[in-house]
């Protein structure tokens, strides 16, 4: 068959797979090719064990791979054929050198960029899927322009804004698409090519258009404005726990403001993910590099808070069982950073177990989804660690429950059979808010949720 246009992207992970999954759903003219340089990935793309688990994804996939969708390693052959390449490769925070910390390590992007003058032999559109510093645009033009081989690439920004476990549905319905474009004759025609993919299924108002800078730091502010609101909503769980005011009765109270909304105002252990600690980190050394100091302080802190936030439900832990876990079996409930994901990124569970580890405790791990990305971040140091699939098992002999990830299953688990099972008297910290503290209380477990009262059966 025939295809209209030949899309390529650069980096199968957790975004450039879907994203190109349900563009590839939508626009079945357009033949569309995800490469990536680690093969295991691939390999996995084009098996019946896809990669990364999001609902949906895996019937999506099987709906359109090898007919208009393709994963290969063949990354030269792949820039060739392409008109158009998206680049969504990783990001992370840098390790090293300058920056070590905070700036964003952008090797790979910049690795991304040579390669493409390498093997590019016709004009291209290339497609900034990465979140990336604002400006970072120009050093990819640098390069591209470099080339001295007479091709013409037109860089556009385009930040993805899925969330993991609802990426399929944020994709089809998305609040809104991005897309940031020099305003120039070149850079509105690739605009316009970009915004005609989107519009196969997203309404044209939906399509927001600014200038590629706009674009860029769009991305960075969205995920801090996310962050910011759940590490408020987390410094007032601690002032709730020591006041008896209720943080969920607060969070409905104040998000029914409709000027502030209810969303993303669930007091938690803290947030994890891979994006929000690095974008905020990012930001922040990007506006201390202009030598706006006040403004970085101010984002800074929405991170320190959420280390806060983390440290306190362990060092709550230890408190309450008598200042000791020591040898003490705790089951921990969840280790994805979220529900509906396998994915441990930045997980709070990590920080959790290690303290937990340091304090001496034997920490029985259960997640429907995640047990074996706990194994590789717990590598080397789970001499102490249980990964056991059935929470009921993970819960046996346990002197506490400690609720880290908000799966539905942990809410319909048959808790009179757990509290039998554990040592007494028995704990449950529900670092969510997701379980009904009553029943637990009338079952016999003292009961911990986050910004509420305790109770708990002592004098
Ligand atoms: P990821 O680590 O899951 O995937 C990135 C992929 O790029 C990896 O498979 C890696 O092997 C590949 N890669 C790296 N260098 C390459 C190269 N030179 N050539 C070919 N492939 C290469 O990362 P991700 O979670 O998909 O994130 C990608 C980008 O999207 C990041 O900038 C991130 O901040 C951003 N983002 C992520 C999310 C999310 O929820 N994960 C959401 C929005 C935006
Ligand atoms: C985030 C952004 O939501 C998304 O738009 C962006 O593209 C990537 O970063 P993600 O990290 O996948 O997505 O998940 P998100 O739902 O934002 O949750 C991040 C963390 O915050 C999780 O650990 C979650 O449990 C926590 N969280 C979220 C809370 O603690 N309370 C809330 O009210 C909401």
């Amino acid at each position: 068959m025939e295809f209209e246009r030949n899309i390529l992207c650069i980096g199968a992970g957790y975004v450039g797979g879907p994203t190109m999954a349900v563009i590839a759903l939508k626009c079945p003219e357009y033949r569309i090719e995800v490469v990536d340089i680690n093969e295991e990935r691939i390999q996995q793309w084009n098996s019946d064990n896809i990669p990364i688990y999001e609902p949906g994804l895996d019937e999506i996939v099987k709906q359109v791979r090898n007919k208009n969708l393709f994963f290969s390693t063949d990354i030269q052959k792949g820039i060739k054929k392409a008109d158009i390449i998206f680049v969504s490769v990783n990001t992370p925070t840098k390790t090293f050198g300058e920056g070590a910390g905070m700036a964003s390590d952008l090797q790979h992007w910049e690795k991304t960029a040579h390669t493409i003058i390498e093997y590019a032999n016709s004009d291209k559109i290339i497609v900034e899927k990465s979140t990336l510093p604002v400006r970072t645009a120009e050093a990819m033009e640098r390069i591209l322009k470099a080339s001295n081989k007479g091709i013409k690439f037109e860089v556009v920004s385009n930040p993805e804004f899925l969330a993991e476990g609802s990426a399929v549905r944020d994709l089809l319905e998305p609040d809104r698409v991005l897309i940031g474009a020099h305003q120039t004759p070149e850079g509105r025609k690739a605009e316009k090519e970009l915004a005609d993919i989107y519009a196969h299924w997203i309404p044209r108002g939906k399509i927001i258009i600014t200038n590629l800078w706009s674009s860029e730091l769009s991305k960075l502010v969205a995920n801090a404005f996310l962050a910011q609101r759940i590490s408020s909503i987390n410094a007032v769980s601690a002032l709730c726990e020591k006041t008896d005011a209720d943080i969920s009765e607060i969070a409905y109270a104040v998000g029914s403001d409709s000027r502030i909304g209810p969303k993303f105002l669930n007091a938690s252990i803290g947030f994890g993910g891979s994006c929000f600690k690095k974008d905020i980190l990012n930001l922040v050394y990007i506006t201390k590099s202009y030598g706006l100091n006040e403004a970085a302080e101010y984002w800074e802190m929405v991170v320190k808070m959420n280390e806060h936030q983390k440290q306190r439900f362990v060092q709550r832990i230890v408190k309450e069982m008598f200042n000791t876990v020591a040898d003490k079996k705790i089951a921990l409930f969840g280790f994805a950073f979220k529900a509906n994901t396998g994915d441990t990124r930045e997980s709070a569970a990590i920080f959790i177990t290690k303290q937990l580890l340091e304090e001496r405790a034997v920490v029985a791990i259960t997640d429907p989804k995640a047990l074996d990305n706990a194994r590789m971040d717990l590598k080397g140091i789970d001499r102490n660690v249980i990964y056991e699939p059935d929470p009921y098992k993970a819960a046996e002999g346990a002197y506490a429950v400690a609720l880290v990830t908000e799966w539905e299953e942990f809410k319909t688990l048959d808790y009179e059979r757990i509290y039998k099972s554990m040592k007494k008297p028995a704990f449950v910290f529900d670092g969510r808010n997701i379980l009904d503290h009553k029943k637990l209380y009338e079952i016999g477990f003292n009961v911990y949720p986050i910004g509420k009262t305790q109770l708990t059966h002592f004098e």
